[in-house]
Order: C-alpha cells, then sequence, then structure tokens
C-alpha cells in the first residue's frame, strides 16, 4: 500500500493522477486528508480515503496503518509544521511504514542566516528525524515551483516589467507536475531507498534571464529591475501588500540572490526520462493562457 498524504493539495493530487495514468492499482493507494468531504473525486477514482490530521497523532496512527510506502507532503502551515512533522514521522515509525519519502527543498545555507530560515527550518528538523528513525527514505529536494514564479513577477509584468530582489542571483526552478511526476517514480519504483534527489531544472536562469524571455514572449522589452531589499519592501508596503506577505517575498528574493536555489542536476531529468519543463516552455504556456 502506497500512502499519501497532502493528497487533496496539488502535488498530491498529481502524484496521484500519475500513479493512476501509469497503471499503478488504485485500491492500492491511499490517500490521507483531514477533510472528507474533499476526497469525493479521488474516491470515484477508486483510491482509498483515510483521514489523518497532522496535529493529531492517533489519527495518523489509524491513517498509516498497513502501509508500506508513504509519501509524506511537507505541511503548508510553516509556523505550526516542525511539531505537525515531528507526529507524521513517529506516526509513520510506529506504524512500521518501510519507506518515507519526504518533499523537503532545496538549499545550501542550512543556518539560522538563510533569508528563508522560517521556512527551511522544518524541512531541516524533518530530514533529520525521518533519517535518524530507521525507515528507509528518499529525501525530494524539491526547488522552487516553476509555478510560483508568476507571483514574483507581478500581475502586470508586461507593462510594469520585473521589480523583485533576487539581483543576480538565479534559479533551478521546475514545475510542481514534473516533480509529482517524478515523485511517482520514486513511489512505484525500486532502488530509491536512503537517497537524497535534487529535484531542479537542468538550468538556472536569472531575473534579467527571465525579462529577455518575457521580451520574447511579450514581443516588447521587458526590464529587469532589482531594487534591492529595502526599496522594494517599502514599495510593496506602499502597495499595501500585508507585511507577512512581503517579508515572504523579500526572503526568496534574497534567498535567490545568494544562490540558494541556483543548484542545477540531472535527478529530475532521470526520473521523468525527458528534460523537465523549461523556464521559456512554462513562461509561454503561462502568459499565453493568462493574458
Ligand atoms: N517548492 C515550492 O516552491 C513550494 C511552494 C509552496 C509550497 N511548498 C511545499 O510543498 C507542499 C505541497 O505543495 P502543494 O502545492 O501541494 O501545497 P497545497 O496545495 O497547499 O497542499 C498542501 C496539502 O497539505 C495538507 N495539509 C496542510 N496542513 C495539514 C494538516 N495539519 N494535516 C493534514 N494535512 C495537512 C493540505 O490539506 P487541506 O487540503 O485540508 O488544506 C493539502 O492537502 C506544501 O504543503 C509546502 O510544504 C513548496
Amino acid at each position: 500500500m502506497i500512502t499519501i498524504t497532502g493528497a487533496t493539495g496539488n502535488y498530491g493530487r498529481l502524484v496521484i493522477d500519475f500513479l493512476l495514468k501509469k497503471g499503478y492499482q488504485a485500491g492500492q493507494i491511499r490517500a490521507v486528508l483531514r477533510d472528507r468531504s474533499k476526497g469525493e473525486d479521488l474516491m470515484k477514482k477508486g483510491v482509498k480515503i483515510a483521514v489523518g490530521n497532522y496535529d493529531d497523532y492517533n489519527s495518523l496512527l489509524t491513517a498509516f496503518a498497513g502501509t508500506d510506502k508513504l509519501l509524506f507532503i511537507s505541511g503548508s502551515d510553516v509556523a505550526r509544521r516542525g511539531k505537525q512533522h515531528e507526529n507524521v514521522v513517529a506516526a509513520a515509525k510506529e506504524c512500521g511504514v518501510k519507506h518515507i519519502v519526504y518533499t523537503s527543498f532545496q538549499r545550501i545555507n542550512d543556518t539560522e542566516t538563510s533569508p528563508i530560515a522560517l521556512v527551511a527550518r522544518a524541512h531541516i528538523d524533518t530530514e533529520k528525524q525521518i533519517k535518524l528513525s530507521g525507515m528507509d527514505y528518499t529525501i525530494l529536494k524539491n526547488t522552487l515551483y516553476l509555478d510560483g514564479l508568476p507571483s514574483f513577477l507581478g500581475n502586470n509584468v508586461a507593462e510594469t516589467g520585473i521589480f523583485f530582489p533576487a539581483g543576480k542571483g538565479s534559479g533551478a526552478f521546475a514545475t510542481r507536475s514534473d516533480m509529482a511526476e517524478a515523485t511517482s517514480e520514486v513511489l512505484k519504483g525500486r532502488g530509491h531507498e536512503n537517497k537524497d534527489y535534487l529535484f531542479s531544472n537542468s538550468e538556472s536562469v536569472t531575473f534579467s534571464d527571465i525579462a529577455d524571455l518575457l521580451s520574447g514572449i511579450f514581443g516588447k522589452t521587458i526590464k529587469y529591475t532589482d531594487p534591492g531589499n529595502q526599496l522594494f519592501r517599502e514599495t510593496m508596503a506602499v502597495a499595501g501588500l500585508p507585511e507577512p506577505v512581503i517579508a515572504i517575498f523579500a526572503g526568496f528574493g534574497a534567498a535567490i540572490s545568494q544562490g540558494e536555489f541556483s543548484g542545477t542536476g540531472f535527478d529530475l531529468e532521470k526520473l521523468l526520462g525527458r528534460n523537465p519543463a523549461s523556464v521559456k516552455e512554462f513562461l509561454t504556456n503561462y502568459y499565453s493562457s493568462n493574458r
């Protein structure tokens, strides 16, 4: 039995759909969700449903019983997920899960000096807990979703150009769908035990590169401006963005400028058996359907 947490989220749903598309039996997949009403479409596909909340240890024990492989999708509540993740790893261990696959994230700086330490902390701690647990593991060091890039570029990027404090830093961003498809390969395949995979693109692009790509897509010059962190924060505040959102955007800008997501590799490509979608392909598709 493959059990998948976060099954009602974007990543979890994609993984389940890829498993089904690749011929994995629906009855051998268990989707863990905290709100049963969100699972109707999954049940219609023949996938088993279990209710489990990262905050409720006992619910996880029930949800994970009889699991061979567990796909543990990291929680979305950044402030609370430290304890939540501890619950998931401990429950998996208590249930005798053989192999745990965890969606972690790409980075170079594991210390509190990282501009995204708040986001990083739970991932780093969870990786350690998993490795100490004695269960077989696969750590997926997911790069930033390309799907999230348009929010850094702004709603009117064709008119305003790019205004983002990423400096000359680059990112090997990849689509969530490609990372989910590769995850389905890890779950249904063999030989992935006790490995860390870097799920990044095989190319790394700067925001100047992205401006050039957008210039081609929009047929006019799109400029990239790096305002620096302080001016970026002030400008976003004047535009009315709430402080926690500004902090996240400024943090990711600083992280990209420091090269946190610049590492490229071929793990994703190997698992997919093809090139991951490029930044150019993604942006072309995105802006042809969102203009
Ligand atoms: N690499 C990146 O660029 C990037 C970007 C954003 C997020 N992430 C991380 O990757 C994860 C997956 O991405 P995604 O796009 O699928 O996110 P998502 O659509 O927000 O899905 C998050 C999933 O986690 C579930 N969840 C949250 N808290 C839970 C809890 N206490 N107990 C049980 N389930 C809980 C949610 O359940 P509900 O449906 O009930 O809410 C949902 O199914 C995120 O949760 C986050 O940790 C990565």
